[in-house]
């Protein structure tokens, strides 16, 4: 099979991205993203309307896929989906979708794990990327995910850190809401923190032992900081938007490269990967590059579109499992928790 062309498609729906993408092996033909809009209203995703919208996005969504990558569906190989964790009104949605596919064209089902997927996302052969060699360490950064795993194959993986409390983009996202920006905020507080001063203002750090993460604390001081200074002065966000930004950006900064820094320490690995959303963030990616020279790490960053919730990494993974013929039964369920393990 390892020669072949194996034309897999898959599905990914954990969270308010609609997304289906077919793969010729490790090459992506195509990884359609439907967003969701409705959430920006709300400040944040609803979990009701994110399961809904899947409904109508599934179908144009697979078809679409299939469309640009021009396979037609009895040319597929096997079909993949994100089993978990996510939401499950959502996970149901492409479970089911997935599982009536394979049934109906009589090919393998397999089931993936949504965070094994963002680290696996290195593998996706595409001449703007390069993957990393085993062992690598992954940090996992997105809006439901903060985690540091040390990946030693494709199928073994053990986190070694990961966030107590929120993710690190609901950081950046919740510290946007205080600030009166819009969801998702992460991307404004990023644009704003370029023109401001990064230690303009202070915000203390978790004291959290080991590798683990935790974001809950931060955004109770900035609320509190807000809340200080507008009473003081009822315009002093837009007068400091830009230095605010700034000083939260870099705490979250400092709180991420303190933990790789332990991770790289404790492990002796010193290939670092990153993925998910907030791997976006041009603070991050210009830590990590200096980091390069600085401790003499070799970082990875995948392009934009395999950070993001997307079903290419979901197919890559999908096409690793069918060389191992690691297959799903019809029988096979959502899985809302679905813990990463080796
Ligand atoms: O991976 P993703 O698209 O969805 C999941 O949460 O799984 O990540 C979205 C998160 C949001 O919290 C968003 O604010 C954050 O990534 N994000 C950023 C940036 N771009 C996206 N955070 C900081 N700086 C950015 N440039
Ligand atoms: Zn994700």
């Amino acid at each position: 099979m390892k020669n072949q062309e194996n034309f897999i498609l898959a599905i990914e729906s954990s969270c308010d991205d609609t997304s289906a993408a077919v793969l010729c092996n490790k090459k992506v033909l195509s990884n359609v993203v439907a967003t969701q809009e409705i959430h920006q209203k709300y400040g944040g995703v609803v979990p009701e309307l994110a399961s809904r919208a899947h409904q109508q996005n599934i179908v144009p969504v697979v078809h679409q896929a299939l469309a640009q990558a021009n396979i037609d569906k009895k040319q597929l190989s096997a079909i993949a989906f994100t089993r978990g964790p996510g939401l499950m009104g959502s996970l149901l949605v492409g479970t089911s979708f997935a599982k009536s596919l394979s049934l109906g064209l009589a090919i393998p089902l397999i089931e993936v794990n949504h965070m094994q997927a963002h680290i696996l996302a290195h593998f996706i052969e595409d001449r703007e990327q390069e993957s990393p060699d085993f062992p690598f360490l992954a940090m996992t950064i997105s809006g439901g995910h903060t985690q540091i795993v040390l990946v030693k194959s494709y199928f073994e993986m053990e986190i070694i850190g990961e966030t107590l409390d929120d993710a690190v983009g609901e950081a950046f996202d919740k510290s946007a809401k205080l600030l009166g920006l819009p969801y998702p905020g992460g991307p404004l507080i990023d644009k704003y923190a370029k023109l401001g001063t990064e230690k303009a203002f202070e915000f203390p750090k978790p004291k959290v032992d080991g590798l683990n993460f935790s974001f809950s604390g931060l955004k109770t001081s900035i609320l509190y900081f807000i809340q200080k200074k507008t009473k003081e002065n009822s315009e002093f966000i837009n007068e400091n938007l830009a230095d605010i930004c700034a000083s939260i950006q870099f705490t979250i900064l400092e709180i991420l490269m303190d933990k790789l820094k332990l991770a790289v320490k404790q492990t002796g690995v010193k290939r670092i990967a990153l993925g998910g959303g907030v791997a976006a963030n041009s603070g991050i990616r210009s830590r990590l590059a200096n980091a390069e020279e600085e401790f003499g790490w070799k970082t990875y960053i995948p392009k934009f579109e395999y950070c993001t919730d997307n079903a290419a990494m979901i197919g890559v993974v999908g096409y690793f499992k069918f060389l191992e013929k690691d297959f799903a039964e019809q029988n096979i369920a959502a899985k809302a928790r679905y813990k990463l393990s080796s």
